[in-house]
């Protein structure tokens, strides 16, 4: 069930079955030559959907805004900044969990949300720690659909190194598998490969800023070969993401 289609009454009855909610973040941004602005807000939010429809789940509101500042020099790209982000996921959090809810899974799609999502996390956590509410704190979960195990194993068989970084072939296919009637097929060039140093210094999109991003990556991909995306690629990454989703909710439900 989606919130933004369900009414109060349908909530109030949700929330006498289950008190978890199932939120997709991404992001607005560059995602080089061929591949939609809008990327990780879709892969996210597909990923939701499926364990929204298939583990009977609440899925909230798409955060489509993501901390992305490193894309700014390239036009389209809508960033806000890490604090800005921790603010909207406080607040989100505590808005439903006023209403009942306690178990927050995050559905990520942009890596440069993940240590600002966990900032917040903490900042949630020591509201309750400090005193400052009581009763029992929310807990808060937040995985990248590309972290699961099997969706992890088949974007590396399939795309080997040029999965790179950001515009990725994995995340492509599966916005390919989704929007199929834009999707771009166009060959580019292959990217260089990234350093192992590159990969250990910028993991999580931790890049500089926009002006230094754009010049090192012209194109906008970071050792990522978008052309190798293919629809029945995403569609398979799509389906090992939803299933092991699905898994991972059901035991963060009943995590003690
Ligand atoms: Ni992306």
């Amino acid at each position: 069930m989606q919130l933004t289609h369900a009414t109060w009454k349908d909530i109030e009855i949700y929330l006498t079955r289950s008190s978890g909610v199932v939120i997709p973040i991404g992001s607005t941004e560059q995602h080089g030559p061929i591949g939609m602005i809008g990327t990780d807000a879709f892969t996210a939010e597909a990923v939701a959907h499926g364990i929204g429809e298939q583990a009977d789940a609440l899925v909230g509101p798409t955060l489509s805004l993501g901390a992305a500042q490193f894309n700014l020099a390239f036009p389209g790209t809508v960033s806000v900044r890490a604090s800005t982000l921790m603010a909207v996921i406080e607040d989100y959090v505590l808005s439903l969990a006023r209403q009942g809810f306690a178990r927050f899974y995050f559905v990520n799609g942009h890596g440069g949300n993940i240590a600002p999502v966990r900032a917040a996390f903490q900042d949630i956590y020591a509201r309750w720690s400090l005193g400052e509410r009581s009763g029992a704190a929310p807990r808060c979960r937040l995985r990248s659909w590309w972290d699961y195990p099997a969706a992890d194993r088949l974007r590396r068989e399939l795309y080997g190194a040029a999965e790179g970084m950001h515009a990725t072939p994995s995340e492509i296919a599966v916005v390919a598998h989704l929007h199929p009637d834009t999707h771009r097929t166009t060959d580019l060039p292959a990217p260089a490969t990234l350093s192992a140093s590159f990969l250990r210094d910028h993991g999580g999109d931790a890049h500089w800023d926009a002006i230094t991003h754009r010049a090192a990556f012209p194109d906008g991909r970071v050792g990522s070969d978008s052309s190798l995306a293919r629809a029945e690629h995403g569609r398979s990454l799509l389906d090992a993401a939803i299933r092991e989703a699905c898994a991972d909710y059901a035991a963060f439900l009943v995590e003690q």
